[in-house]
């Protein structure tokens, strides 16, 4: 078995002689039991045929950004959404020029623009187009600007017009093997289940209001999916929120209330070997729900809270041997200090730190910026970063030390 095994690729071919191999490179994938996608440009459809392409896929090729037939109407979407990863091969000078620059005028280069998972772009072209300035320009801009894109840099050799020097795209089966490793780079969590929560919860005050909080979801749903990324079996349970898991093999439960949230956590902690408590999950519920829209009257409403349950620390003070609990603490003030005590209280693993004090961390923001503290003091600092690659250095710190503490 390989890392690749039912994994969602989606090859984007672009117009150069290169493209016979990438015939190849469906089969490889096919062969692995990955689902094959295909998006090829208008001139990359001189040198391969649809025929060929959908027979190798067994999917319906995709050229023409406003064909219809397929069964989702916004298919460059919808395929963003479908793949793990975008391999592009070959892609060529004109191609890259148009990605580094933000053109968008076929189903390839629209495609590009939306997707926010791993690529993987291997150029090939004549050895002079590929040393051009402008060539060379556009790749270093390719590579600055987006962190999950892997530049599979060319060969050395015979080139398709006659001469010999770089430019040759990658061998297929070469490309095939760096896009299965990357699959399992952040250590191997097969057969480790893990719980996440994620989200804000929704205290009901009567059937049309409650009161909430700002949490997107964001962090802990790019948690759960960087997990099982990496090859966990990973439940979350999710407060409201719009947001979806990229990983298919998300097992998600959707909750509303903190009183549902503890529900299910409780419930699928019990064989998790890594539970993470991301949810903003509110301190208190309305004592009394309304049964009926409660009508305004007085000058004054109140409303009588009472405290929900603390989920992550009944969840951590019944800790199992071999179980790993992670908590995040919010703060305002004191911080380092306020998480450590939630650290020991809550008899955590690790606390990750969020300041409300940042404005580049925090609810409703696209970027997040955390510490994360252990028992002996501060493990990470980390820096302003997109919540997804957040996500990684957290992960990636969760399986260094479970690994090394129970594996
Ligand atoms: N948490 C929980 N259940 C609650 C409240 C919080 O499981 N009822 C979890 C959160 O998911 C988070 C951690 O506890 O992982 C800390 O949450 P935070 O809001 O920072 O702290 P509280 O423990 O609620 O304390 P305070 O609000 O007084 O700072």
């Amino acid at each position: 078995m390989t890392n690749c095994q039912a994994k969602h690729i989606v090859i984007g071919i672009s117009g150069g002689i290169a493209a016979y191999k990438t015939l190849t490179l469906i089969r490889l994938f096919k062969k692995a039991g990955c689902e094959v996608k295909v998006v090829a440009t208008r001139n990359a459809l001189e040198f391969v045929t649809p025929l060929t392409i959908e027979t190798l896929s067994q999917n319906k090729l995709c050229s023409d950004l406003f064909e219809t037939g397929f069964e989702h109407s916004v298919q460059h979407i919808a395929m963003s959404e479908w793949a793990d990863c975008l391999v592009i091969a070959p892609a060529t000078a004109n191609l890259i020029g148009k990605m580094a620059h933000g053109i968008a005028d076929d189903a390839l280069t629209t495609l590009f623009l939306a997707f926010k998972k791993p690529i993987f772009v291997a150029p090939a072209m004549n050895h002079d187009m590929y040393r051009n300035p402008g060539v060379q320009e556009n790749i270093e801009i390719l590579k600055r600007r987006y962190k999950d894109l892997h530049f599979i840099e060319t060969r050395t050799g015979a080139l398709a017009c006659g001469t010999e020097g770089d430019g040759r795209m990658e061998e297929p089966e070469n490309i095939f093997n760096l896009v299965c490793s990357s699959f399992h780079q952040g250590g191997d969590l097969e057969n480790v289940n893990i719980l996440v929560s994620a989200g804000p919860t929704y205290e009901a005050i009567d059937p049309v209001r409650f009161i909430g909080n700002h949490s997107s979801g964001q962090m802990g749903i790019a948690i759960a999916d960087e997990m099982a990324d990496n090859g966990a079996n990973v439940c979350l349970v999710c407060g409201p929120t719009h947001l979806t898991c990229h990983n298919s093999n998300v097992s998600r439960i959707n909750v509303s209330s903190a009183i549902e949230m503890r529900k299910h956590c409780v419930e699928n902690a019990q064989n998790a070997n890594i539970i993470i408590m991301a949810a903003a999950v509110a301190d208190y519920r309305p004592a009394v729900v309304a049964s009926q829209k409660i009508k305004k009257s007085d000058e004054n409403l109140n409303i009588e809270l009472t405290k929900n349950p603390d989920i992550l620390l009944e969840l951590g003070r019944n800790k199992k041997e071999n179980q790993f609990v992670v908590g995040f603490a919010l703060e305002s003030e004191n911080e380092i200090e306020n998480a450590k005590v939630k650290l020991h209280n809550k008899n955590l693993d690790f606390i990750v730190l969020n300041s409300v004090n940042n404005p580049k961390a925090g609810f409703n923001k696209p970027t997040n910026q955390v510490t994360i503290i252990d028992k002996d003091g501060i493990v990470l600092q980390g820096k302003a970063k997109s919540k997804e690659d957040v996500a990684k250095d957290i992960v990636n710190l969760i399986i260094k030390r479970y690994n090394n503490m129970f594996k």
